[in-house]
């Protein structure tokens, strides 16, 4: 059952697998994407704290900006919606640097990539893999932990994506953020994004905005709202209600048995050599 739901649900497009909610023709047209110079891109590799990001971020303007869906969601025509758009864009993408649209790179956006413990990425990830019916099925943690090592789960290795994008850190229209600092101290990464989008924002009003950001308060929004399913943040879901698991730092210690943490680790030192994390 895995195999035919894994070949109904996804594709691989330059070696990287794909939902089939990204179609292969407007992967290939990504090269061509017109990117406008106040774009903000909002980038991770999945289950990163994505949703939280755009969330805090949206609250920081007092101007009318969008968050759009995806990149790499959709089919071709989405490139045209993109394009119609005549307020300011936040862009999100799980893409990984390589396949990034040129455009973006050379008209230099603002690139806001956010991380989280590669450990806690890959439960959250198994869990999505769960509940979520636009990916394949997985039995157990241990058949998930292996796919995820071996990079062979949508978007690809955590590692190759990390790196692709750590190359770019020096870069001054990047902003490299972490979940766990998040998690540790909000205000003091909103501050961080405010001066990086050069946005005037009083430390009442960050006060305020990350309070309305706390993982119960976003929970409840969600359960309040009705899912829009042409609105997304992820390109693997339009049901946010999905989303909003247990917010919490650590939890793979519950799943990680003494010597999946050691091949892990192994992984870990071997593919992050030459990475400063
Ligand atoms: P868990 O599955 O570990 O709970 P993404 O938005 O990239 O898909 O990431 C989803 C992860 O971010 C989930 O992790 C989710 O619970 C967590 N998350 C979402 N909103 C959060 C918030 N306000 N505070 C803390 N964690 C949050």
């Amino acid at each position: 059952a895995t195999m035919s739901s894994e070949a109904e649900l996804l594709h691989t497009f330059k070696g990287i697998p794909f939902t089939t909610r990204s179609s292969p023709d407007l992967l290939k047209s990504l090269d061509t994407f017109d990117a406008r110079e106040d774009d903000v891109l909002l980038v991770s590799y999945p289950k990163s704290g994505t949703h939280w990001l755009a969330g805090v971020i949206t609250k920081l303007y007092s101007t009318q900006v969008t968050i759009t869906s995806p990149i790499e969601f959709g089919d071709i025509s989405q490139l045209e919606e993109l394009n119609k758009l005549s307020s300011k864009r936040i862009i999100p993408t799980h893409l990984d640097y390589n396949m990034l649209p040129p455009n973006f790179k050379n008209k230099k956006c603002k690139m806001i990539y956010i991380s989280r413990n590669p450990k806690d990425t890959a439960v959250s990830m198994f869990h999505y893999y769960r509940d979520n019916p636009n990916l394949p099925t997985v039995d157990t943690w241990t058949a998930f932990f292996d796919l995820f090592l071996k990079g062979n789960v949508v978007c690809g290795s955590w590692f190759d994506h990390f790196l692709s994008w750590e190359e770019h850190e020096d870069e001054k229209n990047i902003l490299f953020l972490f979940y766990e600092d998040m998690k540790k101290d909000l205000p003091k990464v909103v501050k961080e994004i405010t001066l990086f989008l050069s946005l005037n924002v009083s430390d009442n009003d960050i006060q305020h905005i990350c309070e309305k950001s706390s993982f119960s308060e976003m929970k409840n929004d969600t359960e309040k709202e009705n899912s829009d399913p042409t609105h997304t943040v992820c390109a693997l879901t339009s049901n946010r209600k999905l989303i909003f698991r247990k917010g919490a730092v650590g939890d793979w210690k519950n799943y990680f048995t003494p010597k999946q943490n050691v091949r892990f680790q192994e992984m870990f030192n071997e593919k992050m050599k030459l990475s400063k994390m």
